[in-house]
């Protein structure tokens, strides 16, 4: 939706990865893989693994902690809870309700989760400025959280090298009127696309079973070449909406805040869609790709390390399973 009167704006942000650090050469201790042939293909050097008493419930608490401390406000202020994710908790109830119940808020505020894989976050910011817009809310808090090890598989070198765990939060509240905060957002899905990055079992197509555990089909599954060659194509043209739909050229903003899907996408991307490439924030290298939560953590990390400033115009992109994917401007 293309919108230029902000009605919400980001308060506070924060992230959390993990403390166990699996390298490349780790990695290739397990799988037939090495460090070369990773970072060639991927730009990865490294990725954060939960440790086995984490949920992913725990790794959304920590970073929306550090957001709500940011924006200033406690867990009884929020109105809602908006959780991206496609490694929940537990199928069901939804992880917002557990990091609603870690968090401590008690006002019975509504808590969901998003299923738009690595373009969680993204649709989260649109659904949760939409409820802003309509004063549904005042205070809405959204989270991209993934615990990918436990639903890649690590005997697949084709995706397990891909993918690490983590969380990016951030609050949103009104916008002050002065033109800051989340100025459009532009969502897409493309459901052709279904079968070429799913899990397949699990679900009620194909409950668990002996067979599904065995052909390991509850495992994530991915047809890499046609997600390269479509995320590069659709997440520039997504950028680009991002910046034409609000009359800007690429020279206007100051920040991509792209998914960490994987560098060379990364590069396609850089190349089409006209921003000068050191206004591209990447952290590949040290968190891999961590689906939903690669957009806030990276919007946290620049948000802390001073890289943004107040005014600055900010584009987040992604695409992840669906193929779901999108784009926002956010004047911060
Ligand atoms: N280490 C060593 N060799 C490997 C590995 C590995 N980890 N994985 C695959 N290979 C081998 C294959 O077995 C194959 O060997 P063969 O020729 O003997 O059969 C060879 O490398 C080439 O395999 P391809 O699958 O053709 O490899 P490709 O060059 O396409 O690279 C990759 C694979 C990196 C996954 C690529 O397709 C890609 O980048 N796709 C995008 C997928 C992606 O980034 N997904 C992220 C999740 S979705 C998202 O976030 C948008």
């Amino acid at each position: 939706m293309d919108r230029n009167i902000p009605a919400s704006r980001i308060l506070g942000t924060g992230h959390y990865l993990p403390s166990q650090v699996l390298t490349n050469d780790d990695l290739a201790r397990r799988v037939d893989t090495s460090d070369e042939w990773i970072r060639s293909r991927t730009g990865i050097g490294q990725r954060h693994i939960a440790a086995p008493e984490e949920a992913s419930s725990d790794m959304a608490a920590a970073a929306s902690r550090l957001a709500l401390e940011a924006a200033g406000l406690s867990p009884n202020d929020l109105d809602a809870i908006i959780v991206g994710t496609i490694s929940p908790d537990k199928r069901m109830p939804a992880c917002a309700v557990y990091l609603q119940q870690k968090l401590g808020v008690t006002n019975n505020c509504p808590s969901f989760d998003l299923s738009a894989a690595c373009a969680g976050f993204i649709y989260g910011l649109g659904v949760a400025d939409a409820f802003i817009r309509a004063s549904q809310s005042r205070y809405v808090l959204v989270v991209g959280v993934e615990l990918l090890s436990r639903v890649i598989d690590w005997q697949d070198r084709a995706t397990c090298v891909l993918f690490g765990d983590g969380a990016g939060a951030a609050v949103l509240g009104p916008s002050d009127g002065d033109g800051r905060g989340i100025v459009s957002t532009h969502l897409y899905s493309d459901g052709s696309k279904a079968n070429d990055l799913h899990i397949p079992g699990g679900g009620t197509l194909m409950p668990f079973s002996a067979e599904v555990l065995e052909r390991r089909e509850y495992y994530v599954r991915m047809n890499g070449q046609e997600v390269f060659k479509y995320a590069v194509r659709a997440i520039s043209r997504a950028a680009g909406t991002a910046i034409e739909s609000n009359g800007l050229t690429p020279n206007d903003i100051d920040w991509v805040m792209p998914h960490q899907a994987n560098k060379r996408i990364l590069d396609g991307v850089r190349q089409r869609c006209g921003v000068p490439k050191e206004r591209f924030f990447i952290n590949i290298e040290e968190t891999a790709n961590t689906s939903s939560a690669s957009v806030p953590i990276v919007l946290d990390q620049a948000v802390r390390s001073g890289h943004v400033r107040r005014g600055q115009n900010l584009v987040f992109c992604a695409l992840g399973g669906g193929f779901s994917w999108g784009s926002a401007l956010v004047r911060w």
